[in-house]
């Protein structure tokens, strides 16, 4: 009970700090700050473009640990074989950038080949070439370097949608697995929440992971393949977040998370499994930066949380990969909440 008020007490504290540039709808640095990941200007630019990406001169991804992939270096870290990707293709939506880049990683170290869709197409392919390129460094020695390729995709776009999964199989045969990460979050109160914002809100993080789905799975029931999904959720739709005002965002994620239970059930039969993953307050170079900037936020924030810490996007490979490798056959429609510890409070 002691934790639980001094939790509210210092939810409250937050609220103060963050509720009046919030109220205007109209975020100033405060209110970004108690938006963890908005990405509002993203829908200004089609392809490539992004005002977000321009305005804000976001610090590169901390690249993960080395990407060894060696034989010798596999001997000398012995785990199950059926946590590998190897000769897999999976697909990452939104992962130009932020988690969706860094789950994308995780992939490719764990030995799948690689699509990287995201709006901005141009980052998607800088990011492509440098996860080669440094694939390549750590392993001098290896015999085969995964095969990483990007694409455009407005996922909340049934045209586009269709267009690249067909661009994916034209460069890589086929797809075995989806990540759908592309997403966004923006704060304001409901009562003063433009309806356009909340259907493009909807769009992208419900239609969004909705339409790849179903291409994906149409495909994999064509070549009567099994098959590995997961939704990237949030924690947020479980839990109501305070101080920051999102409504539409919690209900779009609770949404994104029974989607991912009833598609389990509705593919079980043909061997496609679907989960979803929801994250915590996460660090990535945004978060980052905010909090930098204001270390009260960052205090306040991490005191809601158990571990007593943010996660990293890195927190987020070992769930990922587990999901969509064999490791995981018997698991679906599951939320894997990946959160230290937030939403059991
Ligand atoms: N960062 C967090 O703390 C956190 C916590 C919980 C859940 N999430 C969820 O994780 C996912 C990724 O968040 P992030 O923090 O990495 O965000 P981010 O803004 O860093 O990255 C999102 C990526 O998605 C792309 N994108 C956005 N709209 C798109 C569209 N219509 N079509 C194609 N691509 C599009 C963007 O270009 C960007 O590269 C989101 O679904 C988000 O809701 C994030």
């Amino acid at each position: 009970m002691a934790s639980r008020s001094i939790l509210r007490a210092s939810s409250q504290a937050l609220r103060s700090v963050t509720t009046a540039p919030i109220r205007t709808g109209k975020p100033s640095a405060l209110a970004a700050a108690a938006s963890f990941h908005t990405t509002r200007a993203l829908f200004d630019g089609k392809n490539g473009s992004s005002n977000s990406q321009k305005n804000n001169q976001l610090p590169p991804v901390p690249l993960p640990a080395p990407m060894r992939a060696s034989q010798s270096s596999i001997l000398r870290r012995r785990t199950l074989a059926s946590f590998s990707l190897e000769g897999k293709t999976s697909v990452v939506t939104g992962g130009a950038r932020g988690l969706g880049l860094v789950m994308g990683q995780g992939l490719v170290i764990s030995g799948a080949n690689l699509a990287i869709v995201d709006m901005n197409k141009e980052e998607a392919e800088r990011q492509a070439t440098e996860l080669i390129n440094l694939y390549r460094k750590e392993n001098p020695g290896a015999t085969r370097v995964p095969k990483v390729t990007a694409h455009f995709a407005d996922v909340s776009d049934a045209d586009s949608v269709q267009g690249c999964i067909e661009g994916i199989i034209a460069e890589h045969g086929k797809i075995d697995s989806l990540v759908t990460s592309a997403g966004f979050t923006e704060n304001y109160d409901a009562i003063n929440y433009p309806i356009d914002r909340m259907r493009k809100l909807w769009n992208v993080n419900v239609d969004g992971t909705f339409l790849f789905a179903i291409s994906v799975a149409k495909h994999l029931m064509e070549r009567k393949a099994a098959g590995s999904m997961v939704f990237i959720g949030s924690m947020s739709g479980s839990i109501v977040n305070v101080p920051q005002p999102q409504a539409p965002y919690n209900a779009a994620k609770a949404a994104v998370r029974h989607m991912a239970s009833s598609l389990a059930v509705e593919w079980a039969h043909a061997g496609i499994r679907v989960n979803c993953i929801s994250p915590g307050y996460m660090l990535t170079a945004l978060t980052q930066k905010i909090l930098d900037d204001n270390p009260d936020l960052k205090r306040q924030w991490t005191s809601l949380i158990p571990q007593g810490k943010m996660g990293q996007p890195v927190d987020l490979m070992g769930p990922v990969t587990f999901l969509l490798s064999d490791a995981s056959q018997y698991v679906t429609g599951a939320d894997l909440r990946v959160d230290g510890g937030y939403t059991v409070t």
